[in-house]
């Protein structure tokens, strides 16, 4: 007799951790079926064997071994449907499914290129000490065109192509009323830059919109001269554009500065030999700028003997041209998801 029969209880713990072992190393669907047939098949299951046996047994026997079969064979049991409902997880998330698929994209979003390049224009005058300020779109007459010194009936109120909102107000055609509020509100030494939209009413084209970005800068203080403008605006252009880059001031004229000069930097497309890009002339103008004309200082009640400036406004829309190749500025206002998700890794 085998020693199963000897002691059949010892035999079935036996039995039951063998069972237990090759349950949890058995890999698929198959293997498991075939375990189960092979502990517990009606016919020649091992433990079944041990059950049928049962009937032969003393009543006392019977009571012990067939308390210790039962136990063995729902312990096996709910090892089998723990493994095959693991497995059903593992294959079973698959089923059904062409694996080779390429995977669906997923649309992420992206920071705009005129958003891109407005921050990085106030984070390198960040770096200078500039502190960034906002406000309104909708501003006055007063702080838009008289505290900036443009008589009435002066041409550059033509050139500025205003849309009047009424009752003295409309939208604001650059960022310059900004430097109005600034003084108004904090007193020298001032650095800061001024982002925003403005609002002209010029037809769209490769290059000009009706609503546009600037960002404007200010600093005022005792004894500041246009070399500071220069060197400023020079430092900016070569962090901006890159340590190469050259460029070059022209004279020009705004009512609120004197002099005032526009920067233009060498064509980022031709680099200086000319090309559609920048009107075969090798340069493009960024930005206007000058020292804050002494009227506005009057206008704001700062005291102009005591005190100098000098202001720049720039175009991120046209910067952001420059500087990612696009060939036209209405590219930037189309919301084309294939023109942002190229920013994505700007990010
Ligand atoms: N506001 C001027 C424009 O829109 C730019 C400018 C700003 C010029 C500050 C000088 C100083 O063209």
């Amino acid at each position: 007799m085998s020693s199963a029969s000897a002691d059949p209880v010892a035999a079935l713990a036996a039995l039951r951790a063998e069972a237990e072992a090759r349950i949890r190393s058995a890999v698929g669907r198959e293997a498991l079926q075939q375990l189960k047939t092979e502990y517990l098949g009606r016919k020649a299951g091992r433990v079944t064997a041990v059950l049928k046996t049962l009937p032969s047994l003393d009543p006392e026997a019977r009571r012990v071994v067939g308390q210790a079969a039962n136990d063995a064979k729902a312990a096996i049991e709910r090892l089998l449907e723990e493994a095959d409902a693991a497995r059903v997880a593992l294959e079973g998330g698959t089923a059904g499914r062409d694996l080779t698929m390429p995977a669906r994209y997923a649309w992420r979003g992206a920071i705009h290129p005129v958003t891109l390049v407005i921050d990085e224009i106030c984070a390198i005058f960040a770096e200078l000490g500039f502190s960034r300020y906002v406000g309104p779109e909708a501003e006055t007459e007063r702080n838009n065109f008289t505290a900036l010194n443009f008589p009435p009936e002066h041409p550059a109120l033509d050139m500025h192509d205003t849309f009047y909102l009424g009752e003295g107000k409309l939208l604001r055609t650059h960022t310059s009323p900004l430097q109005i509020r600034v003084m108004e509100t904090y007193q020298p030494p001032i650095r800061v830059t001024m982002p925003g939209m403005c609002y002209r009413r010029d037809a769209f084209d490769a290059s000009h919109a009706p609503v546009f970005s600037q960002v404007e800068a200010l600093a005022v203080d005792e004894g500041i001269t246009f070399v500071d403008l220069k060197a400023s605006l020079s430092y900016f252009a070569r962090r901006f554009f890159g340590r190469e880059t050259r460029v070059r001031f022209r004279p020009s004229f705004f009512p609120f500065t004197e002099p005032s000069a526009d920067m233009e930097v060498e064509c980022r497309i031709c680099h200086g030999s000319g090309c559609p890009a920048c009107k075969n002339t090798g340069w493009m103008e960024i930005l206007g700028s000058g020292m804050v004309d002494p009227n506005v200082f009057v206008n704001v009640g700062i005291d102009p003997e005591k005190y100098t400036g000098w202001a720049f406004g720039m175009g991120p829309h046209r910067m952001a041209l420059l500087r990612y190749g696009i060939p036209d500025i209405r590219m930037l206002y189309d919301a084309d998801v294939r023109l942002h998700d190229q920013f994505v890794d700007a990010v």
